[in-house]
């Protein structure tokens, strides 16, 4: 009791004190403060943007996302995030806040079907991983025209298979061995991208030089012994230089033009009833090689 009446009286005749140095000294007035050191000098400097790794001591998931796997996307969070810690949940400005693909990609990557980029690109962060999802995998041929069009246009049972019997991820080549033996030993993957193109793949084509000729021999046996044996010049030539296309039967006029003079051709018109094999040319004894 005692005690309180002598704080009450304290307070009064500070009040009191004040009252008069306020009235007396007055406009500055000066009253009792907590005590708190001024220090100007921290507002000297502009804050600088909190740096990724600063953003990633809290966000660590997007940081470790864009560290790992950001790719082009590895640049300050902020060109992308020009708001954020903004969401009001009574505004429901979520949406708003997120960050709008088309502000720098100014225009469709992938032509007017594809406007709602999340619906693939579902990670900003990573940008590049593609989820292999049923709607991307319904997608395919609107992308890749051209090897849809060869499928449908050269029929042959890899038409039945679909894109994703081979492409079983996103990008992703496969090897004919997945599925197929080689023709001949030793043969490499490379070897049958020389005579099949896997979209059209009964549309044989040759490629000079690259296509290695032994393979012939796989269903050509006879004719790769002769011509793998012969002691005339054709041994040296390869079976695609003259066969530039699977079943194509060459003219030899076409390396040799007419070489006897017009007399002979005309009562023999077709070289090879005296030259009869051209896989293996009668050469005479001692002539050769
Ligand atoms: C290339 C642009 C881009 C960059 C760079 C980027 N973000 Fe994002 N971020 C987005 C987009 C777009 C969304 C919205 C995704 C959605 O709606 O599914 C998002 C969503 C978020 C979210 C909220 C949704 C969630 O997944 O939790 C956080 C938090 C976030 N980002 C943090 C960061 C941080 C931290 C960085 C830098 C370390 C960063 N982002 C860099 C584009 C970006
Ligand atoms: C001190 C921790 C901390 C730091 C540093 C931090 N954030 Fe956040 N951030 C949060 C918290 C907490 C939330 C709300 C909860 C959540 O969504 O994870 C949030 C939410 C977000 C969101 C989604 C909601 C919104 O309001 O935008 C984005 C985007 C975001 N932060 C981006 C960033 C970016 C970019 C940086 C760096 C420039 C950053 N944050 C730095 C803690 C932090
Ligand atoms: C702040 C601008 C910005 C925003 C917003 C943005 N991007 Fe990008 N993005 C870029 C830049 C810059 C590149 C690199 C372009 C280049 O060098 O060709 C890029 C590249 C990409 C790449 C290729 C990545 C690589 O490494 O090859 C993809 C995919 C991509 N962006 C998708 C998106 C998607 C999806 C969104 C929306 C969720 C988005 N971007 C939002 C600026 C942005
Ligand atoms: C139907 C799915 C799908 C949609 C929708 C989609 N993308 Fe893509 N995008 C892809 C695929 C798949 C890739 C190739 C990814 C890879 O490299 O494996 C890709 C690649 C990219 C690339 C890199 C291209 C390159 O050639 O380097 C950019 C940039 C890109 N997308 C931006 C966008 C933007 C912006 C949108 C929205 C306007 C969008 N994408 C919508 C599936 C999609
Ligand atoms: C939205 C467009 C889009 C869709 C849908 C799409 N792709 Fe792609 N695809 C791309 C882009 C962009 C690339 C990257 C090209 C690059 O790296 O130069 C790519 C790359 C590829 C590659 C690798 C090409 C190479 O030369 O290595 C294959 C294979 C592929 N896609 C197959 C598919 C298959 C199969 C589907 C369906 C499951 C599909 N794509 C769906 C856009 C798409
Ligand atoms: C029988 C297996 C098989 C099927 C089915 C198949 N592909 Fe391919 N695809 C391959 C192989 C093998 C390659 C590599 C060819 C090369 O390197 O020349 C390839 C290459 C590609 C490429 C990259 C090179 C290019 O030609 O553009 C794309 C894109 C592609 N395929 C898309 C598709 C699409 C889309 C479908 C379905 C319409 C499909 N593929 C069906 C095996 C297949
Ligand atoms: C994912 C499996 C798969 C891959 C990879 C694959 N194929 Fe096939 N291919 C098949 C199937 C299945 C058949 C039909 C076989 C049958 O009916 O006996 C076939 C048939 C063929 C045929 C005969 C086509 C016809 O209509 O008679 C050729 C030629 C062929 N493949 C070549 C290739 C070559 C070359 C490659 C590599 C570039 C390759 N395949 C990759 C699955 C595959
Ligand atoms: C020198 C050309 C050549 C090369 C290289 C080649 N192929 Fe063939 N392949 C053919 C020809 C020609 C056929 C027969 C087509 C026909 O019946 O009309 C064939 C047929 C096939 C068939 C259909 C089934 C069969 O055996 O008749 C498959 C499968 C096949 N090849 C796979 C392959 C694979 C896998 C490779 C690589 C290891 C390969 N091919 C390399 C020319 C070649
Ligand atoms: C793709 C080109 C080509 C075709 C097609 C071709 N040849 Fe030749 N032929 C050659 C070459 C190269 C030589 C060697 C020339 C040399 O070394 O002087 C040769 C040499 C010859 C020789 C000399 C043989 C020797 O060993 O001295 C005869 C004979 C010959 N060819 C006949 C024919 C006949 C007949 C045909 C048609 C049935 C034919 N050639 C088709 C390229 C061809
Ligand atoms: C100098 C050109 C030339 C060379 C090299 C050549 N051929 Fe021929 N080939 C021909 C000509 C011309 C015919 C048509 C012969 C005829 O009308 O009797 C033919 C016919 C064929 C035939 C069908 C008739 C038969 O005899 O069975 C096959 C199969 C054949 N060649 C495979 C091959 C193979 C495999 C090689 C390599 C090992 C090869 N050829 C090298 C020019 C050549
Ligand atoms: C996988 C088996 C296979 C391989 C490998 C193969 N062929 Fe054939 N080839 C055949 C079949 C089957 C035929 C007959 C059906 C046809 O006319 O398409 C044929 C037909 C031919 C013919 C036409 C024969 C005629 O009587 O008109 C020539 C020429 C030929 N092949 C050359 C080659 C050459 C050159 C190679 C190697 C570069 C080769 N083949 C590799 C299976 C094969
Ligand atoms: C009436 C028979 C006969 C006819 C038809 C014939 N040749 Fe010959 N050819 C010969 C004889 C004989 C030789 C000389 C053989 C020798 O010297 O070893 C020869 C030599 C050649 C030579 C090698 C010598 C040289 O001149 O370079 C070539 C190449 C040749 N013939 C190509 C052809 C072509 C191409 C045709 C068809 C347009 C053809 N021949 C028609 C009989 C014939």
């Amino acid at each position: 009791m005692k005690q309180q009446q002598t704080i009450l009286t304290k307070v009064r005749r500070a009040l009191l004190a004040a009252f008069c140095v306020a009235v007396m000294v007055s406009p500055v007035a000066a009253g009792e403060m907590v005590k708190v050191p001024h220090t100007p000098e921290l507002y000297e400097k502009t804050p600088e943007a909190l740096t990724p790794a600063q953003c990633g001591q809290c966000h660590t998931r997007h940081f470790d996302n864009l560290q790992k796997d950001g790719r082009k996307h590895q640049f300050a969070c902020q060109n992308c995030h020009t708001k954020f810690h903004a969401y009001n949940p009574t505004k429901g400005n979520y949406a708003d806040l997120m960050p709008k693909c088309q502000d720098c990609h100014l225009s469709l990557p992938h032509g007017e079907q594809f406007t709602e980029c999340l619906k693939c690109h579902t990670n900003p962060h990573t940008p590049r991983n593609v989820p292999f999802s049923d709607y991307l995998k319904s997608q395919c041929g609107i992308c890749h025209a051209g090897p849809g069009g060869m499928l449908a246009q050269f029929p042959s049972k890899h038409t039945e298979q679909g894109c994703t019997a081979c492409h079983t991820k996103h990008g992703l080549i496969p090897t004919c061995f997945d599925c197929h033996e080689p023709h001949i030993k030793g043969q490499v993957y490379e070897d049958c991208l020389t005579c099949h193109n896997p979209h059209k793949p009964l549309e044989i084509m040759f490629h000079g030089e690259e296509t290695k000729v032994d393979t012939c021999q796989a269903c050509h046996g006879e004719v790769y012994g002769k011509w793998s044996t012969t002691e005339a010049k054709h041994g040296k030539v390869s079976c695609a230089r003259c066969h530039e296309k699977h079943g194509q039967i060459p003219q030899c006029q076409k390396c040799h033009n007419y070489p006897h003079g017009e007399a002979i051709h005309k009562q023999v018109p077709r070289c090879l009833d005296c030259h009869l094999d051209v896989h293996n040319l009668p050469v005479r004894p001692g002539v050769k090689k």
